[in-house]
């Protein structure tokens, strides 16, 4: 069986953001291993639906073979979520979830290639969806276009060096792997120090959003949210980038579609950091859909 391993980031917070209740349709842009979905089913017993997507196979093989359809009230599709209309085919929903970026199992298989604590290929793509690898990224991109995502991405002060470093073992047919790409970061930056976080973090980080174009997925989304959810639903998004928290932000505040129901983001507990150091860096905001008045002509 797949592993289920992933712990589900500000569980209780988004559930409660979105009041599911009975006879509820709800939608979960980013399945993983089914955390949110499952609260949400629990929480609109007995016959909420929850309509969920992934990009990532795995996930949904993953979920299938744990959930099934739970009696009919979970159906599952492979999308990514700014195509998430295609799964509603014309549906309203009363609730929307979105815990972006990656999940556990997805960072922890060496195979995906999307950590430095692992050896793997350097491919990052959470889902065969996404054409090009990160080993074919960081061949296409030219030293200045790389340091900018590096830069951009990963908010890393040394990229323009550390964009050299790759581009160099890429000429040198030595930018193969995880370890490869870590190996050149860490001939710029040093060495990880025991207890202080690997200094490839923030390039790993940079090179997967955008191989998976994590940022224009949430822009499509957030565009496509207002004609999905009826009015009084509502839409809880978790971000880990303050560049996702930042759109999510607009979106939700520059839009009389949307009144903010967070006016803060709302940030794990120190005990569920503590737990999970994953979380540290999550923003929960939610908002309600309005009821928008036709301009009179
Ligand atoms: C942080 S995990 C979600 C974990 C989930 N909430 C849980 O509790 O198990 C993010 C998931 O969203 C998926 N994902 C990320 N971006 C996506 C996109 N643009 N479209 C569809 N799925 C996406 C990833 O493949 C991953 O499985």
């Amino acid at each position: 069986m797949a592993s289920l391993a992933h712990e589900t980031v500000l569980f209780e917070e988004a559930c409660a953001g979105l009041l599911p209740c009975a006879g509820g349709l709800y939608l979960d842009c980013t399945l993983g291993r089914g955390g949110h979905t499952r609260g949400i089913l629990d929480r609109s017993a007995p016959d909420g639906r929850v309509v969920a997507l992934d990009r990532d196979p795995v996930a949904l093989d993953a979920v299938r073979e744990a959930f099934g359809d739970d009696a009919g009230r979970l159906e599952l599709h492979r999308l990514p979520f700014s195509r998430a209309a295609e799964a509603l085919a014309g549906r309203l929903v009363d609730g929307v979830v979105a815990d972006l970026g990656v999940s556990s199992p997805q960072l922890d298989d060496p195979a995906r290639g999307m950590s430095f604590r692992h050896d793997g290929p350097l491919d990052m793509r959470m889902g065969d969806d996404v054409d090009e690898t990160a080993w074919e990224l960081v061949r296409r991109l030219r030293d200045d276009e790389l340091a900018d995502v590096i830069y951009q991405y990963g908010e890393e002060r040394a990229s323009r060096p550390i964009a050299r470093s790759i581009k160099r073992a890429v000429d040198a047919g030595a930018m193969e792997t995880t370890a490869q790409l870590a190996e050149a970061v860490h001939r710029v930056l040093g060495r990880p120090r025991f207890g202080k976080p690997d200094p490839a973090t923030r390039t790993f980080q940079a090179l997967r959003i955008a191989v998976n174009d994590e940022l224009g997925e949430l822009e499509r989304l957030l565009a496509a949210l207002p004609s999905m959810v009826r009015v009084g639903g509502r839409v809880a998004v978790i971000s880990f980038h303050s560049l996702e928290d930042r759109l999510v932000k607009h979106a939700f505040r520059g839009d009389a579609a949307w009144h903010p129901v967070t006016k803060k983001p709302v940030t794990p507990s120190d005990e569920e950091c503590a737990r999970n150091p994953r979380s540290r860096s999550a923003k929960l905001r939610v908002a309600e859909r309005c009821d928008v008045e036709e301009e009179t002509p």
